[in-house]
């Protein structure tokens, strides 16, 4: 089949969250399968200065003229090839991405993120329509895709040609919905009708999610149990009634984890690696660990890491409601994630008060988090929602029991061990700073019983999570489709 993904990330040359990694691993292993895949990306900054995309790899494959509204806006796009069959395509103007960063300047999203993609998505469609790429399945992701179905086929409409026979919409995280003012939807050249309640307006704005949700042939989530919350109000963020009404083309596929890159047998930034059948490898990672963090090396009490933005789905705030439990109990906690300035600010105000036991880096830092995956004997993520998830399944398969919430895909990934005392992986808990508190005593309770916390870490390291089920499941699902 010939597969089209249209992502704003993709590892390793953009990233800031899992979307990255799930379309770096599932475009891959489907190229690996023998599928012809063309992934479209934004030419970031980034991107370009990537040192697998240098130049004489990147081949320049033409201008760009995009009609925007009233005027029309000029670009090019160039392709690299990382892979057999597998080809990376760049939609480049500088005036939109050649920024240091994808959404915003740090303290809030970039104004004209609306022209940003809606020149993204008509110049995937526009590259689409001049190369005769003729695929069988379009995939967009996130809202920043959310326009394509419906550009693709007024260009289809407008040329009387057939672009693609199916397009997919999936759903990473609801909570970003892509929302701009009304006005910026003359830009897409789309008819006005369109504004209207049964097409993207939301609340008086233009929602670009609630375009890929209504009108691409099918809709995806990332968890079978995300695909259920999100037809609730509680979980929905006011989409909720939008995805009852697809809920017959609506599916829930779990993620999986790149082997290649995460794996402690053969990951290339721990200082030791590690099996299943040896763990000595992971001892020296937790020293190392301590040791970076300040912390005595040998320190055998219980250290707990995070690894996460620093939003408030990832729960942070219910960490930090728990300070008396830092203070109290002998345990270290490392914590690496940057965001929301205000979580930042409370985080190191913990730090702050707790030098000793809490150690905190506001960065995005690849080999930290290795670290801190391997190093940690808990992996807390305690996310107020979470549509899939792939810490708590990096964290199994590297012998770090996840203390995680009830919610999303963390229920479909991690099996408690009061509900299944003989295959548990993790615990599991209410979204509460009661429930985290809950958690983080009951992992207290598991570390003191080594026979039972290795029996544990046995258990979430036979997991195999790999992507090559996941992209099985997808492969399946885009075969059925067309
Ligand atoms: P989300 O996409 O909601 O952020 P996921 O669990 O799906 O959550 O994926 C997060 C990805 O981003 C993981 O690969 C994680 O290791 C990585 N990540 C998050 N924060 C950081 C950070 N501060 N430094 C390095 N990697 C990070
Ligand atoms: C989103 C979600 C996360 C998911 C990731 C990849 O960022 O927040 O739960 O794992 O997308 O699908």
């Amino acid at each position: 089949m010939k597969i089209v993904h249209v992502a704003s990330e993709m590892f390793p040359y953009i990233k800031t969250g899992g979307l990255a990694d799930v379309v770096g691993a599932l475009a891959n292993e489907l190229a690996r399968k023998g599928h012809e895949v063309t992934v479209f990306l934004p030419g970031y900054r980034s991107v370009i200065e990537h040192p697998d995309v240098a130049p004489s790899l990147r081949q320049s494959l033409g201008r760009l003229r995009i009609e925007m509204g009233n005027r029309f806006m000029s670009g090019d796009w160039q392709a690299f090839s990382p892979a057999s069959n597998l080809r990376v395509c760049l939609v480049c103007r500088e005036e939109f991405f050649d920024r240091r960063l994808p959404y915003g300047n740090g303290e809030r999203d970039y104004e004209d993120n609306y022209l940003r993609f809606i020149f993204f998505c008509k110049a995937v469609v526009e590259i689409m329509r001049s190369t005769d790429l003729d695929a069988d399945i379009v995939h967009g992701h996130d809202w920043q895709a959310g326009l394509l179905p419906l550009l693709l086929r007024a260009v289809e409409q407008r040329y009387r040609r057939n672009l693609a026979m199916r397009t997919v919409h999936t759903i990473h995280n609801i909570a970003f919905q892509g929302l701009f003012w009304m006005g910026s939807f003359y830009r897409t050249n789309l008819p006005a009708e369109l504004m209207g309640i049964d097409g993207v307006e939301y609340y008086g704005q233009a929602s670009m999610m609630k375009a890929g949700l209504l009108f691409a042939d099918r809709v995806t989530t990332v968890s079978p149990q995300y695909a259920r919350e999100i037809q609730t109000p509680e979980f929905g963020c006011g989409l909720d009634g939008v995805v009852q009404l697809r809920v017959d083309d609506l599916s829930g596929m779990i993620n999986g984890i790149n082997h290649k890159i995460w794996h402690p047998a053969s990951d290339k930034l721990l200082p030791a690696n590690y099996s299943r059948e040896d763990l000595e490898g992971k001892q020296k990672c937790r020293t190392e660990l301590l040791r970076e963090e300040g912390f005595d090396p040998e320190y055998q009490g219980t250290v707990f890491g995070m690894v996460c933005r620093l939003t408030e789905q990832k729960g942070v705030q219910l960490v930090l409601a728990n300070q008396e439990f830092f203070e109290r109990e002998d345990v270290k906690l490392i914590i690496l994630g940057a965001g929301d300035q205000r979580l930042e600010e409370a985080v190191r105000k913990l730090c702050a008060a707790l030098p000793e036991k809490v150690a905190h880096h506001a960065a995005l830092d690849e080999r930290l988090s290795h670290l801190v995956e391997a190093g940690s004997d808990f992996f807390l993520m305690p996310s107020m929602f979470e549509p899939c998830g792939l810490n708590q399944m990096y964290s199994q398969v590297y012998g770090t029991v996840p203390v995680a919430t009830r919610v999303g895909g963390l229920i479909d990934t991690v099996v408690d061990i009061e509900d299944d005392p003989e295959a548990g992986t993790g615990i599991l808990v209410e979204a509460t700073a009661e429930g985290v508190e809950t958690g983080l005593t009951r992992a207290l309770a598991l570390k003191a019983d080594p026979d039972r916390y290795s029996a544990v870490q046995t258990n979430g390291m036979k997991r195999d999570f790999s992507w090559k089920s996941a992209a099985e499941a997808y492969a399946a699902f885009y075969e059925e489709l067309v």
